[in-house]
């Protein structure tokens, strides 16, 4: 595989979210004209060390800190507009000027404050099953809303000031009095201001929406190269992932087909990215989870708190059975494997490469999160590896260990690996072309 030559790509998560997809399209963005979000909204939380600077982008695809390339935010998102609007602010404040570099969906659903809310409440309240441990921006909330196909509104309709007044008077009673019939809610959202509030963000806005859908066809018609950026991870999508602790949308694939509006023969190449170990935030089964030091050591050294909540991450080893029923459904080209430095140092690793259920032995990634949360991992283990990696750039350039222990990966797996991230600089990485 050759890095210039990908063709349209997608790179999705394989895990629970947090791979260091954020990273990877910072990698590779050189390569493409466009980045397109295609689902989720600013529940994602994409970390990018540029020059020693950190950025932290929840809303915006994380390719637009790069000047040639055009970001798009396709109708597969929901966007709220506040959190847009703040940060195109605090990056042209940090002299990142993302100026006429962005184009929004008019299709995209918006995300109001009633749903920042109802999320929030909803968290609060004792529920069959506990908390869902939700990133609380009101994603649930606004997708229900769109798919419901009463409550939901879209960006295309900010600019029809009057029916948007009305309609939103009429949501926002029935938010209000859904709330307080479900929920302790005794602030009753007052509909004049939410209207004002939106009204003026969409003057805001005007410049940059547009059918993006229509628009990224014309482009690929002219030969842009275009990277799709997922959100979220596999193990998190509403119908593959570890439901109901998952999120709204689905994350891989499929929802560049459906939420960017493009056929599946348009893209050519994708890029599984995994993290070295495991992650999760929020509630839910993690069958590889480490609860002791071992997990606070791997916390520490890899960073691993929420971008967007700053959660301290749940760490465990990593897990071939669950990456490998996400990568069995993405099929990916490649895989990327970033955060190899923070194992350095480990005595060994393990790897889980199947299941224990009472007497049941399984290397199939269970439908029940009940069921995967009684799973005994079972684990094959390898001899670590002292040597710092940050300076690596070749694969040969790895310590032995560290090379079998992604040869382990790989192979369990089915995929090659054309990315090792050794370091959370842009630089810090191996790019291997040809297997090399
Ligand atoms: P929601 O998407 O905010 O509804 O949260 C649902 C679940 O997905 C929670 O466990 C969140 O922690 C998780 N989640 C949502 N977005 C991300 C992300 O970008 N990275 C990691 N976990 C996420």
């Amino acid at each position: 595989m050759r890095f210039d030559d990908m063709g349209n790509t997608c790179v999705v998560g394989l895990q629970w979210g947090d791979e260091g997809k954020g990273k990877l399209v910072d990698v590779l963005v050189r390569h493409f004209d466009l980045v397109v979000r295609f689902s989720g909204g600013a529940n994602a939380g994409h970390t990018i060390v540029a020059d020693g600077e950190t950025f932290a982008l929840h809303q915006l695809p994380s390719g637009v800190l790069h000047e040639h390339v055009t970001g798009m935010i396709a109708c597969g998102s929901v966007i709220d507009p506040a959190v847009l609007l703040g940060e195109i602010q605090s990056l042209r404040e940090r002299g990142v000027d993302i100026g006429d570099r962005l184009r929004i969906s008019h299709r995209a659903q918006l995300v109001f404050p009633y749903h920042r809310r109802q999320d929030m409440l909803a968290e609060q309240a004792a529920l069959p099953g506990g908390k869902l441990g939700t990133t609380a921006r009101g994603i649930g909330p606004c997708y229900a809303d769109k798919v419901s196909r009463r409550w939901g509104i879209r960006v295309c309709e900010l600019y029809h000031a009057q029916r948007f007044r009305e309609r939103l008077a009429t949501i926002v009673a029935h938010k209000n009095a859904y709330l307080v019939a479900l929920y302790d809610f005794r602030e009753p959202f007052d509909a004049l201001a939410i209207t004002e509030e939106y009204l003026n963000f969409a003057e805001q806005m005007r410049p940059v929406v547009c059918d993006t859908t229509l628009l990224l066809h014309e482009r690929m018609k002219a030969g842009a190269r275009v990277l799709f950026e997922g959100a979220q991870g596999s193990l998190l999508d509403i119908d593959h992932g570890t439901y109901p602790y998952v999120t709204s949308t689905s994350t891989g694939v499929g929802a560049v087909v459906s939420g960017a509006g493009v056929p599946p023969a348009a893209i050519h190449s994708t890029v599984g990215v995994i993290k070295a170990y495991t992650t999760r935030v929020g509630s839910g089964p993690f069958p590889t989870e480490l609860s002791g030091a071992l997990g606070d050591t791997i916390r520490e050294r890899g960073g691993e708190y929420g971008t967007t909540t700053g959660r301290p991450r749940r760490c465990g080893w990593f897990d071939t059975v669950a990456a490998g029923y996400a990568a069995m459904i993405a099929r990916p080209t490649c895989l990327a494997v970033m955060h190899l430095d923070t194992l350095s140092g480990l005595d060994e690793l393990k790897v889980c490469v199947g299941y224990r259920n009472g007497p049941a032995i399984s290397n199939h990634f269970p439908a029940d999160a009940y069921e995967l949360q009684a799973a005994q991992p079972l684990y094959e283990t390898l001899p670590g590896w002292d040597a710092e990696l940050s300076g690596c750039r070749r694969l040969a350039d790895l310590p032995a260990a560290a090379r079998d222990y992604l040869e382990l990966i790989s192979t369990r797996l089915a995929t090659p690996i054309g990315v090792v991230g050794v370091g959370p600089e842009r630089e810090q990485v191996i790019l291997i072309e040809n297997g090399a």
